[in-house]
């Protein structure tokens, strides 16, 4: 539906943590994982009223009283990292919905065609029409990656899905609008330049470098 840039002080804080250049890997890997929660935060309440399932009313006692109480059902959720830079926020999201499902994607660009290569696929399937989807891509660049995972994500039927994405290029903001009218893009913050190397500016570097210490 949109891509949406996150108000939220926290967010802008551990974004600009992560953007610091002399911040060490272990502390980006904490910031990056800071702004994927929020951000997740953000797309399951917006994911929830898409969804007649997502939210369960349940009756739980409490050390007092019995009360109904309303959880998360997590037996629809799919979380998908596309590799390297989404595994930067998995980690966070096993501990806030632990019995999601999660799975993993890998795409390279082909260096004369320039078209993305997968290289790991592990989407089911099969999927059922309540499946709710967050995948975890923290750049968005020229968009050609997410736009491939997206094409494949959508063909399964699904139609709940949100992105959880740092950073997108002003640049990409209206052609992803545009190709996936029913994603949300959850952003940290949208940058004005895409340098000739496909770089984000002012950016963050090259995130799975940073995660990974490399
Ligand atoms: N991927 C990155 O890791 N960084 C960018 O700036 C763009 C794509």
């Amino acid at each position: 539906m949109a891509v949406k840039q996150t108000k939220n002080i926290l967010a802008e804080h551990w974004l600009n943590v992560a953007r610091d250049k002399s911040t060490n890997s272990e502390s980006f890997r904490n910031a990056l994982a800071n702004l994927g929660a929020i951000l997740f935060s953000e797309a399951i309440n917006e994911a929830k009223l898409r969804s007649k399932t997502l939210v369960q009313k349940k009756q739980i006692k409490t050390p007092l009283i019995k009360t109904q109480a309303n959880t998360i059902d997590q037996k629809d959720i799919y979380i998908v990292p596309v590799l390297r830079a989404g595994l930067g926020m998995l980690s966070v999201m096993k501990d806030l919905v632990p019995n999601a499902k999660i799975a993993h994607v890998g795409l390279y660009r082909n260096e004369k065609t320039l078209q993305p290569v997968w290289y790991l696929d592990k989407l089911p399937k099969k999927i059922g029409k309540r499946s709710v989807f967050f995948i975890l891509e923290p750049m968005l660049a020229t968009g050609g990656t997410i736009a491939t995972v997206l094409e494949r994500i959508e063909k399964l039927g699904v139609r709940n899905i949100s992105v959880i994405s740092a950073l997108i290029a002003k640049s990409t903001v209206k052609a992803l609008e545009a190709k996936f009218p029913h994603v949300n893009f959850y952003v940290g913050a949208i940058d004005p330049l895409l340098n000739s190397k496909g770089y984000i500016v002012p950016g963050l570097g090259d995130a799975g470098d940073r995660i990974f210490n490399i």
